[in-house]
C-alpha cells in the first residue's frame, strides 16, 4: 500500500527505504567536512547560479552543506573528462546540481552511446550503468553504489530465459531494459516503458508471430497487452516501488483532492493504470506535466521524480505521495564524489556478454527516435501468460 502524504517522508518514515541511504542535509555537511571541502567564497561563486534550479526542494539554510560537494564534483567532472548521466528518480541535488544529461532509461542509453566524454558516472541503478558499459565499451563506467540493484532486474538470470526460450521456440524476446546484461544477452530486442508497445508490435510482425515473451515485468506486460492485443508471455517480476499503488490509493486521492490529474507508470498495476488519467515513462509523465500545465497533479512514481518536474513546472501543484526506490536513493553526492575522486566502481562485463546484450540494445536503438509513448488508461485488464 502506498504511504499518502503532501510533503516527501524522510529517514525511517519513507516507505521501503534503509535510512542511511536517504539524502539529508546533515549526511551532505558532514560528508563534506569529512572530505576536506567547505563553503566558501569560491564555492559560493560556482555554485550560486545551481540554487536557483533547486531552491523549490532545498531550503537555503540547507544550501551549503550541498553547496562544497557540488563545486568538487563539478571541477572533477571538468578535469577528468567526465559526463553524470542523471535518471528522473535522482534527488534534485544530483539530477540539477551535477546531472550533464537528465532523462527516462532510454533517453540515457542514447546519451551514454553519443557522449565524448572518456568517464561516464551513472547517476541511476546499476542495470543502466551496464546498458552504458554495452553501449560504450571504451569508456570508463562508474556507478556510485554497488548496492543500487533494482526488483526487476533482480528478478530473473539468463539461465531463466534460456529456459523460457526452449519452452517457446520460435517466439521473440523482449526484455525490459531493467535487467542485467547477462539476461539482455539472452534477448532478441529490448525495450523500455517508453517503447515497450511499439517494440512488442514491431517484434510480431518481424518475427511473424502472434505471441512474444515480453520479460520480466507481470505489470508492464499486462499493461502492453491491454494497448497492443498481442498475446504476451510474461514473468513474475514487479517493481518494489509501483506495485504498492493500489486503486484504493487513487480514489482516495480523488476525493481528498477535487480535479486531481492522476499520471501512473507503466509498473504499476494494471487497474491502476485503467484508473488514472495519463500514463507513461517518466520522460513521458514530465512531458505531460510541462505541456499541459494541470492545476494539480499526482505522479503515481517514485517521489523524488515530482521535485525534478516541479523546477519546470513551478506553477502545478504536486500531490506526493512517497514511494522512495531504496535503490536509487543510494545514489548521493558524496557516493558521486568518491567515485570520481577513486575511479571505482567500474562496471565491467565479460566481452562476450557484452556484444550479445548490445544486439538487443542496438535492435531497439535502430526503430526510430520517436516522443516518450503514451499508454492509453482506462482499458480493461488483459491477462497475459506467466511462466
Ligand atoms: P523509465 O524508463 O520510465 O525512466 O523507468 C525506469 C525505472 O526504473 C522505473 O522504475
Ligand atoms: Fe527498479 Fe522499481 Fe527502483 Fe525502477 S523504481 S529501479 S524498476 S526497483
Amino acid at each position: 500500500m502506498a504511504r499518502i502524504i503532501d510533503a516527501p517522508l524522510t529517514g525511517s518514515e519513507a516507505s521501503g527505504c534503509d535510512p542511511r541511504a536517504v539524502h539529508g542535509s546533515w549526511g551532505a555537511l558532514d560528508a563534506a567536512a569529512r572530505r576536506g571541502l567547505a563553503y566558501d567564497a569560491q564555492v559560493r561563486a560556482e555554485t550560486d547560479a545551481l540554487y536557483e534550479r533547486v531552491k523549490h526542494a532545498i531550503p537555503a539554510i540547507e544550501w551549503p552543506a550541498y553547496a562544497p560537494l557540488i563545486a568538487a564534483i563539478n571541477r572533477m567532472k571538468r578535469a577528468k573528462n567526465a559526463v553524470i548521466l542523471a535518471h528522473n528518480y535522482m534527488t534534485s541535488d544530483i539530477f540539477y546540481c551535477v546531472g550533464d544529461f537528465r532523462g527516462d532509461s532510454l533517453q540515457l542509453a542514447r546519451e551514454a552511446a553519443e557522449t565524448d566524454a572518456g568517464i561516464i558516472v551513472q547517476a541511476g541503478v546499476r542495470f543502466m550503468a551496464e546498458t552504458s558499459k554495452c553501449l560504450a565499451p571504451e569508456k570508463t563506467v562508474l556507478i556510485p553504489d554497488l548496492r543500487a540493484g533494482c526488483s526487476l532486474a533482480a528478478s530473473i538470470t539468463g539461465a531463466d530465459v534460456r529456459l523460457i526460450k526452449a519452452r517457446y521456440p520460435g517466439v521473440p524476446v523482449v526484455t525490459y531494459v531493467n535487467t542485467t546484461a547477462e539476461v539482455k544477452a539472452e534477448s532478441d530486442v529490448c525495450c523500455t516503458s517508453s517503447n515497450a508497445a511499439a517494440i512488442v508490435e514491431w517484434a510480431a510482425r518481424t518475427w511473424n508471430s502472434d505471441r512474444v515473451i515480453l520479460l520480466p515485468d507481470e505489470f508492464l506486460a499486462k499493461n502492453v497487452a491491454a494497448q497492443t492485443g498481442i498475446k504476451i508471455i510474461s514473468w513474475h517480476g514487479r517493481c518494489e516501488v509501483h506495485e504498492r499503488f493500489t486503486v484504493e490509493d487513487v480514489a482516495e486521492l480523488r476525493a481528498a483532492h477535487p480535479g486531481l490529474i492522476v499520471l501512473a507508470h507503466p509498473e504499476c498495476p494494471p487497474d491502476v493504470m485503467a484508473a488514472a488519467d495519463f500514463a507513461g515513462s517518466t520522460a513521458a509523465l514530465q512531458d505531460y506535466v510541462v505541456e499541459k500545465r494541470p492545476g494539480k497533479v499526482v505522479l503515481l512514481t517514485e517521489c523524488s521524480m515530482s521535485d525534478n518536474v516541479a523546477a519546470a513546472a513551478p506553477d502545478v501543484d504536486f500531490i506526493r505521495p512517497c514511494n522512495l526506490c531504496p535503490h536509487m536513493k543510494r545514489i548521493t553526492l558524496e557516493g558521486i564524489y568518491d567515485a570520481l575522486a577513486e575511479m571505482k566502481h567500474e562496471v565491467i562485463i565479460p566481452e562476450d556478454v557484452r556484444v550479445r546484450a548490445k544486439r538487443a540494445i542496438d535492435a531497439m536503438l535502430a526503430l526510430p527516435k520517436e516522443k516518450p509513448h503514451a499508454f492509453e488508461t482506462g482499458r480493461a485488464e488483459v491477462a497475459v501468460e506467466l511462466v
